[in-house]
């Protein structure tokens, strides 16, 4: 088996620890480097303590991309902040051309910035112009549950957040239908900030509260929407993001009503079929717990349906399977090795 080079831009986030955390133990890769500005120089450790003694490295402010000439198959993941990395790509993607690296090299965006192939959808959902509109089609989705096919052998993928994830995979099982209107909450934990404190993000703010933000006007929405296009799903999404105290995790309600003909068997055997082949998709009686799935890589969901009311829930890490996990995921499948390499470990539970 190859030992892959892989560098983290942003290492020193959340999204970069986990990134840390997860590639130090996947058995394909070899070396992984990573760049942050205020702490270049300093051992990872001194942003991520779990990895003490676990990953060795240092921050680097920069990287000489010459140095990957030699290297077959170079992998780069962004854990940059939002519309950083869409300034930067037109030079990065210059400097692997001169490096001679350009096409063998995969890289995996976290962020929002290459999921919308429609650069006027991206102004009106980011509020400003793509920097760079002409590489936006050279991206695929990385949401493997849906687009998996797509993902083998894809070089550049953009890798869905947290409530873009748990969102779609509740709506999955309704794929084909034509459910007329739906409501969908999602409550997130704290560190779907990052790691910069902000009024968000501060325990004293959020630990004994729970609010709602951005209602019906979240961002992610856009690309939720072009999911259910792709799978045929017709209907008005009216979406309330919460913010919930708790550190890691998203929980996702998803209500509709009930198409004629359909009930709970008929739900459960929906999940049960788009599911089947998605290996980090658990499917679990009653509800899905945020605790079961923190620090993993899986989501949990679960359905109900009553009296017209049809409900899926989903669990996620937002870290995990809404972040750096299935960034690891659309890395194994672009470069066609086993879809869970390095993520069949459990969650901790109680978290
Ligand atoms: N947190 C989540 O739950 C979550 C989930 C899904 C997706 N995402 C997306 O993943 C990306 C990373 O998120 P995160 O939570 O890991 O962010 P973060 O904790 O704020 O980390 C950002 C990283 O980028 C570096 N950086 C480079 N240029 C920067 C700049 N101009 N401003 C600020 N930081 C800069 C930071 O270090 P230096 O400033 O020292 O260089 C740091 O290493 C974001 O695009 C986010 O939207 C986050």
């Amino acid at each position: 088996m190859i030992l892959y080079s892989v560098v983290i831009l942003g290492a020193s986030g959340y999204g970069g620890g986990e990134l840390l955390r997860w590639l130090s133990t996947h058995p394909a890769v070899g070396s992984i480097r990573g760049t942050a500005r205020a702490l270049a120089g300093k051992p990872f450790w001194a942003a991520h303590p779990n990895l003490n003694g676990i990953v060795d490295g240092c921050f680097e402010a920069d990287i000489d991309w010459s140095e990957f000439k030699q290297v077959e198959q170079p992998i780069v993941f962004s854990a940059l902040p939002h519309g950083e990395l869409a300034q930067r790509l037109p030079e990065l993607e210059a400097a692997w051309e001169q490096a001679g690296i350009h096409q063998r090299l995969l890289l995996v965006d976290l962020s929002g910035d290459f999921r919308l192939k429609d650069a006027q959808v991206f102004a009106s959902a980011y509020g400003g112009a793509h920097p760079c509109p002409e590489h936006l089609a050279r991206f695929v989705y990385g949401l493997p549950e849906w687009n998996r096919a797509a993902l083998g052998g894809a070089r550049r993928v953009a890798s869905p957040g947290c409530f873009a994830t748990a969102l779609q995979l509740t709506l999955l099982p309704l794929r084909g239908l034509d459910i007329g209107w739906m409501a969908v909450t999602a409550a997130t934990g704290s560190s779907g900030s990052g790691a910069s404190p902000s009024a968000g993000t501060h325990h004293p703010l959020r630990a004994g509260d729970f609010r709602a933000y951005k209602v019906l006007n979240h961002q992610h929405l856009p690309e939720v929407r072009a999911c259910m296009a792709a799978v045929g799903i017709k209907g008005e999404l009216a979406f309330v993001p919460q913010s919930a105290p708790m550190v890691r995790g998203i929980f996702a309600s998803l209500q509709f009503p009930l198409p004629a003909g359909m009930d709970l068997a008929g739900l459960q055997a929906r999940a049960k079929e788009v599911f089947r082949d998605a290996p980090l998709v658990r499917l679990v009686a009653d509800s899905p717990r945020v605790g079961a799935v923190a620090g993993s890589a899986f989501a949990d969901l679960s359905v109900a349906a009553r009296d017209g009311s049809g409900v899926v829930l989903c669990a996620i890490d937002n870290l995990g399977k809404g972040m750096a996990a299935q960034a690891v995921q659309n890395m194994n499948l672009a470069l066609g090795l086993e879809e869970t390499l390095g993520l069949r470990i459990p969650g901790r539970y109680p978290g």
